[in-house]
């Protein structure tokens, strides 16, 4: 997975800063990136990140890899602190964000604190900084419903949530400010994983119904279970980041980021359920229904063919392979 990343870094080594680095995805490229050699500066508030991510990302690394690594406490609400992180940085990847879709609503002023003045904080530093390269994680979100269509980059953008509508700020914003920055939105469709929060009740669908199961409790589904969603192994998330950041290209660029396949969460839940059963020789509880989620989009569908063509981006786990790593994690809690 590694090795064709490696391929755009050889020789090179960058400082990279990293928001969000104790977190979910924002640890796994704290990991990716020491290990190709890269110096990162990351930063977190631990709202939701945890120090027990940063030792999982930097516990295989050698003693040279993790001297590379430095960490600043603090919180993209503070625009000091964004400066701290970005000072003498080559690239920014912004990742630190209140990620759930229900939390959007039940806290909308927090969500437009975190994920739209917190953004505008990290990308004024990043330019201030004199940054070549800003990436930010964006969301299929900012669609709202398409029906069954399949979406591309250009279809019109109908935010159905407080989050849809801080991501689609976010985006406008980063249009206005793309002058002297190259700037890449990655739309991500649902990203799973080792190290996804199993504790919260804001976290993804998939790390929610995996410590529900492990605890013989039955995963509960959300309406009638047909809602569609591409889910995303967290490792294909960091090779988008990285390409992106090192792609030169228009000064502002939006990505779809999935692996261009959907499925009913119905058929989400028979796979893991399989698995389960595979590993551990147990019968996994079977999944029991509740009302629709609001503000839950019905289908989601995207076209990744931009990103593949303009970033060489190449989804490297189907869903089998990437629910396989993380059940070992969550239920063996070994890394994937
Ligand atoms: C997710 C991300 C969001 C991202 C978006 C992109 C999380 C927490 N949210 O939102 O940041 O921008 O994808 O598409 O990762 N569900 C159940 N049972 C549960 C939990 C959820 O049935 O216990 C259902 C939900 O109703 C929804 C689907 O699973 O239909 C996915 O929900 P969730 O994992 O919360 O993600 P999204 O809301 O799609």
């Amino acid at each position: 997975m590694l090795e064709p990343l490696s391929q755009g870094l050889i020789g090179s080594r960058f400082r990279w800063a990293i928001t969000g680095a104790a977190g979910f995805v924002g640890s796994h490229l704290v990991e990716s990136l020491l290990a190709l050699g890269q110096e990162v500066v990351g930063m977190d508030n631990f709202l939701s990140g945890s120090t027990k991510n940063l030792e999982e990302a930097t516990e295989k690394l050698t003693d040279d890899q993790r001297r590379r690594f430095t960490f600043i406490e603090g919180d993209i609400r503070n625009p000091e602190d964004c400066l701290a992180l970005c000072r003498g940085v080559d690239i920014v990847l912004h990742q630190a964000a209140l990620v759930s879709v229900p939390r959007s609503f039940e806290d909308p002023l927090l969500n437009n604190q975190c994920n739209v003045d917190g953004f505008l904080n990290v990308l004024l530093a990043a330019k201030k900084s004199g940054a070549r390269s800003f990436v930010y994680a964006s969301s299929a979100a900012v669609y709202g419903d398409g029906g069954e269509k399949i979406l591309t980059e250009d279809a019109s953008l109908n935010p159905k949530s407080p989050y849809a509508v801080a991501k689609m700020t976010d985006e406008l914003y980063s249009q206005v400010f793309a002058s002297d920055l190259n700037i890449a939105g990655l739309r991500y469709m649902n990203v799973y994983g080792p190290r996804q929060d199993p504790t919260s009740p804001y976290s993804g669908v998939i790390s929610i119904w995996l410590s529900r199961i492990a605890q013989g409790q039955q995963p509960v589904i959300f309406g009638d279970g047909k809602n569609t969603r591409d889910f995303i192994y967290v490792k294909d998330v960091v090779q988008a980041n990285i390409k992106a950041a090192l792609f030169k290209g228009e000064k502002h660029e939006v990505f779809n980021i999935g692996t261009g396949h959907s499925v009913t969460l119905l058929d989400l839940l028979s796979v893991i359920r399989e698995l389960y059963s595979e590993k551990t020789g147990k019968v996994a509880p079977e999944g029991t229904f509740a009302p629709f989620r609001e503000g839950d989009i019905r289908y989601s569908k995207a076209d990744i063919s931009k990103a593949e063509k303009m970033l060489n981006y190449k989804p490297t786990y189907d869903l089998r392979e990437g629910l396989d790593r993380t059940i070992d994690w969550f239920i063996f809690q070994r890394t994937g």
